[in-house]
């Protein structure tokens, strides 16, 4: 089904739950995640991002996606992930993404104002969302280093990017990381408080895998309207492939399957903890 991409977000952020967005690298993992939010009734994102955009190709995630999304009949909109790049924003634009990211995150305030304010107005024009992000996500990414703990966001700067350039929705740094956790993540409840009282837009949770599902659903209380979720998936399919594999296995499809149900549980319960479920 085709979804009204906009007001998706707008809708989970009006009543307390959150979009649940899931990286996806091929086709076994958009088939699961489309399945699994057909089959709860969720609204969810099939999220690629940079490295999987330029390897695989934005026209060809597209294709898959939309079969999926055919096939599956799930309410899915197709993002790009974490793309540090304005050109790629555009071209996936282009190539029918629904919603893409610009992280400028790394650059000046008034750079990364800039910069989503030019894919911003772009990708309105073309009928797609855009997501910015403010402060930074920890862990491997394109958001750069770091110091301090100037990688928490600052609730001004994200009042200054959400009314300064239009953007749909907003990653903010609160502590989270992308990637397993070496150690408990320790969130910034309070800072996401004020972000959400000071700013009027959805934001979004970035690193979800590892983060304590109690931790997420306060997140979500205090305002966070989309969630990511990446490693997990990714480690899922990983490991229940290696249980299988030998050098054998000469059957790509019989290897193939069953990760990807071995996925969709892990999908499942990530839309019920986004209390994502029976949306539509
Ligand atoms: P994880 O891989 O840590 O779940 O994070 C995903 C994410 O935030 C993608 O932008």
């Amino acid at each position: 089904m085709k979804v009204d991409y906009k007001q998706a977000l707008l809708d989970a952020d009006a009543k307390g739950y959150a979009i649940p967005a899931f990286n996806c690298s091929d086709c076994w993992e958009m088939q699961a995640v489309a399945e699994a939010a057909a089959e709860k009734r969720a609204v969810v994102y099939l999220a690629t991002n940079m490295r999987v955009a330029q390897s695989v190709g934005l026209d060809y995630l597209y294709a898959m996606a939309e079969v999926a999304r055919q096939k599956s009949g799930g309410h899915v909109i197709l993002h790009l992930d974490h793309s540090n790049s304005v050109d790629l924003c555009k071209a996936a634009v282009d190539s029918g993404y629904q919603s893409v990211m610009i992280d400028a995150s790394m650059c000046s305030l008034e750079e990364n104002i800039r910069q989503t304010r030019e894919v911003v107005e772009y990708a309105h024009r073309h009928g797609a969302i855009v997501e910015a992000e403010i402060g930074r996500i920890l862990g491997r990414g394109v958001e750069g280093t770091y110091e301090g703990d100037d990688y928490l966001v600052r609730p001004a700067d994200a009042v200054a990017l959400a009314e300064s350039t239009g953007v749909d929705s907003l990653a903010v740094g609160i502590g989270t990381a992308h990637g397993f956790y070496k150690s408990k993540p320790h969130i910034d409840l309070e800072r996401l408080r004020q972000v959400n009282r000071l700013v009027s837009i959805p934001l979004v949770l970035h690193g979800g895998t590892g983060v304590p599902f109690e931790v997420i659903k306060e997140c979500i209380k205090e305002g966070m309207a989309k969630v990511n979720v990446g490693t997990q998936l990714h480690a899922t399919y990983i490991k229940d492939l290696k249980t299988r594999i030998d050098a054998a296995s000469t059957n790509i499809s019989d290897l193939m399957e069953p990760v990807k149900a071995a996925i969709k549980p892990v999908v499942a319960q990530w839309i019920e903890v986004c209390r994502a479920a029976n949306r539509y």
